[in-house]
């Protein structure tokens, strides 16, 4: 179980988004330093907030933030993009690209941190999921997020033995850029944060942030078609 007061954080994609909502919220719950990235240097005036640039797809980026964070006690994988990636029709860079951020990006910061985090005392690694892991509908996006949560679950296990909390993290809309395009209801990223900081502190290993994750992890156990999902557009 890891509480956030007095720790030493890491937030990727913490400059805006929902990102930017998890440095709030663990800023408010007593946090001792917070790491937060963006691809580009950004300032924040915080005395508690330090800031780097960092991009998930390079292993030398993701060495420079771990050779920075070495106190770091919880990091959270946040970063993720959607890109168009349609399966069949969408262009193949798209979809590598998807999958180099939202798979590889997560599993080069949790290879960096693991090390980190055990000489730290265990700590926790939070991996921001979505609800179409488990859902179709959405391509690339939804087939890197069911690679991430394989990936996450596997990583429970690897880190098991070094007492890591590992959650995962599965949501439907929030109200970001990610998803600006969409009318739909939304989830306030605070809201969704507020959800993400509670799991975790009760030791919580998965975290469904909404109604719409709790429905769409049930139906994996109903017929296939139950697992479609219609982004509004
Ligand atoms: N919004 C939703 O409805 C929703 C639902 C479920 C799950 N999620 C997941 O929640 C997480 C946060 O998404 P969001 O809604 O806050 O999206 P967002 O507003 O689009 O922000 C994306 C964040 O990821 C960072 N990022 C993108 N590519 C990166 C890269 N190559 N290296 C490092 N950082 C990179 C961005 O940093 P910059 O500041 O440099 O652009 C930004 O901070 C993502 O993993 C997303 O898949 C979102």
């Amino acid at each position: 179980m890891a509480t956030v007061k007095d720790k030493a954080v890491v937030i990727t994609g913490g400059r805006r988004g929902l990102g930017a909502a998890l440095v709030d919220e663990v800023l408010a719950r007593g946090a001792r330093t917070v790491y937060s990235t963006a691809r580009t240097a950004y300032p924040d005036e915080r005395p508690q907030v330090v800031t780097h640039p960092l991009d998930v797809r390079s292993a030398e980026s993701v060495a420079a933030l771990a050779e920075l964070a070495g106190d770091a006690e919880i990091v959270f994988n946040n970063a993720g993009v959607l890109l168009p990636g349609e399966l069949l029709t969408g262009r193949f860079e798209d979809i590598a690209d998807t999958f180099d951020v939202n798979v590889y990006g997560p599993l080069r910061v949790a290879r960096a941190f693991a090390p980190i985090l055990a000489a730290n005392g265990g700590g926790a690694l939070v991996n921001m999921l979505s609800v179409l892991s488990w859902m179709t509908g959405s391509g690339a996006y939804g087939a890197s997020k069911a690679a991430a949560w394989s990936v996450t679950n596997s990583l429970r296990d690897d880190l098991a033995g070094q007492h890591t909390q590992v959650v995962g993290v599965h949501a439907g809309f929030i109200d970001t850029d990610m998803v600006s395009g969409f009318a739909a209801p939304k989830t306030t990223p605070a809201e969704v944060a507020r959800r993400i900081v509670d799991g975790l502190e009760a030791g919580a290993r998965e975290v469904l942030v909404d109604d719409v994750s709790v429905a769409a992890k049930a139906a994996l156990s109903g017929p296939v078609e139950n697992l479609t999902f219609a982004l509004p557009h």
